[in-house]
């Protein structure tokens, strides 16, 4: 019913993920957005748009929170109130307008990594301080994690990088959850301890929840953090950001539309006055992409993560065969690969793959570099070739150490 096969050329509209390698013959598997086409009804209401003519400056449609709070409690029992909702022209906008609401210069954030990179970069840029605390890899691969709740406890009480004992005051959490790229969903018993950390250290917490509707099997339900925060105190709502938005799982991130979630007025208030003359409302298409994304779309949504299902198992059947250890993700797109031996040998992975005609992402940025991460979300012909180019340099590159 829906086309994932079709290998368009993305090119033609100046797409950022081919056009890093444009006049090179590479398969681009790097960047976060796919190679699918937006699905149908998206791509008819903006047709609708364009063709009425109307590009003003444009608010949100009036019906689009009421759509959105269906949905959050439809799909995760979760009770928003329209009037929590702030709009956004992107997510990693999102992040660093927390940073700034929830911590006053030098106090410190917390991030887990390995992380999509502006969590690690967001503190610093704001003139606040990271503190990373490394997932704790439960495999020798380090492909699989948990959080360290021991380490979280000692950062608490150490000096900071400055020296001060007691350390610069933390106040926030920046958690992505699900989590890129690890590909995975906070378990019920890690969010409830999370919650608890929170609630004893007083922090905010930013949950960056923009992967949810990409569960790939289903038997893990996603619980919004901040719904963890509220079951174990009402008044823990008030700490929570959660960013959310349709541009992964929807494949519109170029138009630009994400939403803050937060209760707290007072919150609210001091997140837009960091907004404030600095941030554009979305553009009017996005509002329009959104609503569709929201109202129109669940069947394209299924038969995606039928297909993602699908792509998952074939990348993972290929990583076997070159022999890296990788991730098995339950939620989004990506897989994580530990291609350290591959290092030592060859340098970084992520250049050594490209110069083979297939572009990954540097683990480097996600703070780990020798591992990459591989998005998948491509047409499978594509993906096939590029997991064949894959193996056939691993295969050539082994034969010259035998
Ligand atoms: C967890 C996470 N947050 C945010 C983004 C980017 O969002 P935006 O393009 O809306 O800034 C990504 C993109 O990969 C992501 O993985």
């Amino acid at each position: 019913m829906f086309d994932f096969d079709l290998v368009h050329d993305r090119r033609a509209w100046s797409a950022t993920k081919w056009m890093k390698h444009a006049d090179r013959d590479v398969i681009p598997l790097w960047v976060a957005d796919m190679d699918f086409p937006a699905p149908p009804a998206i791509q008819e209401a903006l047709a609708a748009h364009v063709a009425h003519g109307n590009y003003g400056y444009t608010s949100a449609p009036r019906d689009l929170p009421g759509v959105l709070v269906e949905d959050y409690h439809a799909r995760y029992g979760w009770a928003v109130d329209p009037a929590w909702i702030v709009w956004l022209p992107g997510l990693v906008l999102g992040l660093n307008l927390a940073v700034k609401a929830c911590c006053a210069e030098k106090e410190r954030a917390i991030a887990f990594s390995p992380v999509y990179p502006p969590f690690l970069h967001a503190p610093g840029l704001q003139g606040r301080e990271l503190v990373d605390v490394p997932l704790k890899p439960v495999n020798p691969a380090g492909t699989a994690h948990v959080i360290d709740f021991k380490r979280l406890d000692e950062v608490m009480r150490e000096p900071d990088t400055a020296g001060r004992q007691p350390p610069a005051a933390t106040r926030l959490l920046l958690l992505c959850h699900p989590h890129n790229p690890i590909g995975r969903l906070f378990s019920r018993d890690e969010l409830e301890r999370l919650a608890a950390f929170c609630e004893k250290h007083d922090l905010f917490v930013c949950s960056d929840e923009v992967h949810c509707d990409l569960i790939l099997d289903g038997q893990t339900p996603h619980i919004p953090f901040a719904r963890a925060m509220a079951e174990r105190s009402p008044a823990l709502l008030a700490r929570t950001i959660t960013l959310h938005g349709p541009g992964k799982t929807y494949n519109v991130a170029g138009l630009g539309i994400a939403w803050a979630i937060i209760p707290d007025a007072a919150l609210r208030r001091r997140f837009r006055a960091a907004m404030q003359k600095l941030v554009p409302e979305p553009c009017c298409f996005a509002y329009t992409a959104a609503r569709a994304a929201f109202t129109a779309c669940e069947p394209w949504r299924q038969a995606l993560l039928a297909q993602l299902r699908d792509n998952r198992d074939r990348v993972s059947a290929a990583l076997e065969r070159m022999g890296l250890a990788h991730s098995h993700p339950e939620v989004t797109f990506l897989t994580w690969i530990d291609a350290r031996a591959l290092a030592e040998q060859v340098g970084n992975p992520a250049t050594w793959f490209e110069r083979h005609g297939v572009g990954l992402s540097d683990g480097g940025d996600f703070g780990r570099p020798g591992y990459l991460r591989l998005n998948f979300a491509a047409p499978p012909s594509l993906l096939q070739e590029a997991l064949a180019r894959m193996e056939r340099a691993l295969a050539a590159h082994r034969a010259t150490l035998a």
